[in-house]
């Protein structure tokens, strides 16, 4: 292949790799992989099948044929405070997806995602309620919880991007019946309607749905979609407290309101 100046490197099958039009900037533990599995189903669509940290690299992005769109997700994007900057210095106009989930689900699902990375390492981990609290209070340390504080994260992010380019997908919603959330997505994109409800199946023993797509089926890797730790409801309620105010304050900021406990 041979490197273009346009930021495009090309192929001789004549497709193209390209800086991506389309970013699914996060949250961590938000539902980032079924976003992007599902946004495949669109023959509009070419997406990165890695993930990668900063800087760019072009070499990782997809071969697209040149009329589609190309996306990657970078999970860590949302809750780093210098990206935004850089992202709008590289393309100002690109369109970013953001799924969040209720706050408190999204830190049971951080720890977890931790808890089962060390366990592959044989290393342990404090059982959850020893990170939550500490002095009979919520562990303010806890970095989980911070990367739930979706407002502070989100107005760096409008410092540089308008409300209009940042697509807010529903992860609960996204779970629950991934139909409509992708519908949204598709016109969020101007992509001509192709995402149809067919595509998608519950899987009982999965306990989540899946795709299908030209007649074959698939679910996500095991390690999406995994139980969470039990936690005391005394526990749970403060958690749920503790993040009111900041979701009151998000909702205000993107004018729009989530079923979050
Ligand atoms: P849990 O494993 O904690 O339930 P990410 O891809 O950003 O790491 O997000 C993982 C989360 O995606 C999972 O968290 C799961 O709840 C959610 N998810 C959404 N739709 C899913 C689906 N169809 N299958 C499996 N997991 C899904």
């Amino acid at each position: 292949s041979s490197s273009a100046d346009n930021g495009t490197t090309s192929h001789p099958n004549g497709t193209l790799q390209q800086l991506p039009h389309i970013l699914i900037i996060g949250v961590r533990k938000g539902g980032t992989r079924a976003l992007i599995e599902m946004l495949s189903l669109h023959s509009s669509v070419a997406a990165a099948q890695n993930e990668r940290g900063l800087p760019w690299y072009l070499s990782q992005m997809p071969y697209a044929f040149p009329d589609q769109l190309t996306v990657e997700k970078t999970p860590a994007y949302f809750t780093s405070s210098k990206v935004p900057k850089r992202i709008h210095q590289m393309n100002p106009d690109i369109k970013l997806l953001l799924i969040l989930r209720d706050p408190t689900e999204r830190v049971l699902s951080d720890y977890t995602q931790v808890f089962y990375n060390r366990l592959q390492k044989h290393k342990r981990y404090q059982p959850i309620e020893s990170v939550l609290v500490k002095d009979g209070e919520i562990n303010l340390g806890y970095k989980a919880l911070n990367r739930s504080l979706y407002y502070v994260h989100m107005q760096n992010w409008l410092q540089y991007f308008p409300l209009e380019s940042i697509h807010i997908v529903d992860g609960d919603e996204l779970i629950r019946d991934p139909f409509p959330e992708m519908k949204k997505v598709e016109r969020f994109l101007k992509l001509e309607p192709q995402i149809n409800a067919s595509n998608f199946y519950f899987n009982k023993t999965k306990g989540f749905y899946c795709l299908r797509d030209h007649g074959r089926e698939r679910c996500l890797h095991d390690s999406k979609g995994r139980a969470h730790p039990h936690v005391a409801p005394a526990i749970l309620q403060k958690l749920y407290q503790f993040f009111h105010e900041p979701n009151k304050k998000f909702f205000e900021l993107v004018g729009r309101t989530f079923n979050w406990k």
